[in-house]
């Protein structure tokens, strides 16, 4: 048994902080959830959680985005912060719900780029030292807007809030990140002695001054990557955050195979997954749960939301949503597929097409400027160019069914409701109001069928 094994359950508890007003954000949005590579700050540190050994996670929410958090991570239990007192009285509105835990971790909900290797290195060197307090700090640039460290003898003896900063201490450079492991005992009665500060505010950071008056000496765990101290307090900081988090993704998805030509104009959300030997050319958007085969070609300049791609798929210049694509494909440049789009394997479609809640069966071609809608196309059609499926009729939205082999002519409407047979043809500029029966010829406006056979 490793020593990490030999944890009892209820060796760590965690809380993270996100009852803050937000209002440097001015946003009606709650701060937490403004996205960062597609996904919520708070879910960045909740996911980062999760990934630790931490036997029990709490929310501290505010009664504005309660019901939103509990929404997005119904599995993490919230607790209602009601007045935002400050970071030292959110800690105290969670922390009956921790107190049987030995040490907890507190954690600040607007670190989108903290890992989980920091957390688990903080838990360690604060179980193996057997610490009271081990904080995570490092030394950045500009430390405008962070708690500043005050040492002596290598032990942090104060925090120093921006708010409250003297001349004297602005050279301070090393900051307090706003992750702490603390033992939970200890922290109820410093929780107790926390004084209000001007604003009004119990400052957590308090809890230093507090124990140094104890003589307990208090370590940091300094950041391997200061980067991942960045906090999003307004939207500058927001936008300075996502450039750091897709340099990290991209480096990932190269590391792992993915060609990109240009790193700086291609954006991936954190969740997105790549084949190997698949090229992003310049522009490449992909976000949500986007999923790519092996060695597709996208771009330049597509963007993909939510879709599923099979292997050796080739896209140009397209915007493609909620869809589903086979082996094999080409798509674009200018395809727009919207929701629910089904492309089978070997599928070419081809300048300005527009697909909706449609499949598309195997090795059917749709070549130039059509519309296909609500549709469910066969296998080895060919559908010719201009052909729209009229697929509303000013009420409600209808089916058309294309069957296998069916040659559709150029400039074709089918009015939906409709079904054209297999092996059937349109003539060029047909108005398809009937089901068309299979091995039919159908031409004319409206259309009418001049042959049994398809000829
Ligand atoms: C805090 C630290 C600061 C540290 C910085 C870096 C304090 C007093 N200061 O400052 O030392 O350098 O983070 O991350 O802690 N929150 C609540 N309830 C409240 C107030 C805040 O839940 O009443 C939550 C916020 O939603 C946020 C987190 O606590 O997720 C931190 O609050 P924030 O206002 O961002 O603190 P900073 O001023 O950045
Ligand atoms: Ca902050």
């Amino acid at each position: 048994m490793t020593e990490s094994n030999i944890h009892t359950t209820n060796d760590w508890a965690a809380i993270a902080l996100a009852a803050g007003s937000g209002s440097r954000m001015s946003s009606k949005l709650p701060k937490v959830l403004h996205q960062i590579a597609g996904i919520p700050i708070i879910c960045h540190v909740l996911d980062a959680l999760d990934q630790v050994d931490i036997n029990k996670v709490i929310l501290v929410t505010n009664p504005e985005n309660n019901n939103m958090l509990s929404e997005i991570k119904p599995e993490i239990p919230c607790v209602i912060q009601n007045t935002p007192l400050g970071t030292g009285n959110a800690v105290s509105v969670a922390y009956e719900i921790v107190s049987s835990f030995k040490n907890t971790i507190i954690i600040n909900g607007d670190l989108p780029l903290i890992t989980k290797e920091t957390i688990q290195n903080l838990m360690k060197q604060h179980s193996d030292s057997n610490n009271t307090i081990t904080l995570a700090s490092t030394i950045i640039d500009n430390p405008q807007g962070y708690g500043r460290l005050k040492k002596e003898n290598e032990t942090v003896t104060e925090i120093v809030e921006q708010s409250e900063l003297s001349e004297e201490n602005e050279k301070l450079s090393e900051v307090n990140v706003g992750i702490y492991a603390v033992k939970t005992e200890w922290l109820n009665d410093a929780l107790a002695s926390l004084k209000p500060h001007d604003n009004g505010e119990y400052f957590f950071t308090d809890i230093i001054d507090i124990a140094t008056r104890q003589k307990i000496a208090i370590h940091t765990y300094e950041l391997n990557d200061p980067n991942e101290a960045v906090q999003v307090n307004n939207r500058i900081e927001l936008a300075n955050a996502e450039q750091i988090m897709q340099n990290n993704i991209r480096e990932q998805i190269m590391l792992n195979g993915t060609t990109m030509v240009d790193p700086r104009s291609t954006f991936i959300d954190k969740n997105v997954v790549i084949g190997q030997d698949t090229i992003l050319e310049p522009g490449v958007h992909l976000s949500g749960n986007t999923e790519i085969g092996f060695g597709c070609h996208i771009g330049p300049n597509a963007n993909i939301v939510n879709t599923k791609i099979g292997d050796n798929v080739k896209i140009g210049a397209s915007t493609i949503e909620m869809s589903v694509i086979g082996n094999n494909v080409s798509i674009g440049p200018y395809c727009h597929l919207r929701e629910g789009s089904k492309i089978a394997d070997e599928v070419n479609l081809g300048n300005y097409v527009e697909i909706k809640h449609s499949t598309i069966g195997r090795h059917t071609k749709i070549g130039h400027f059509t519309y296909i809608g609500d549709s469910i196309v066969g296998e080895l059609v060919n559908i010719g160019a201009g052909t729209i499926t009229a697929n509303f009729d000013g009420k409600e939205k209808h089916q058309t069914v294309i069957e296998d082999g069916s040659f559709i002519g150029v400039n074709s409407v089918l009015i939906a409701p409709v079904r054209v047979g297999r092996k059937s043809k349109t003539g060029a500029g047909t108005i398809v109001t009937k089901d068309v029966p299979p091995e039919s010829l159908v031409v004319g406006a409206p259309g009418r069928i001049r042959s049994g056979k398809g000829e």
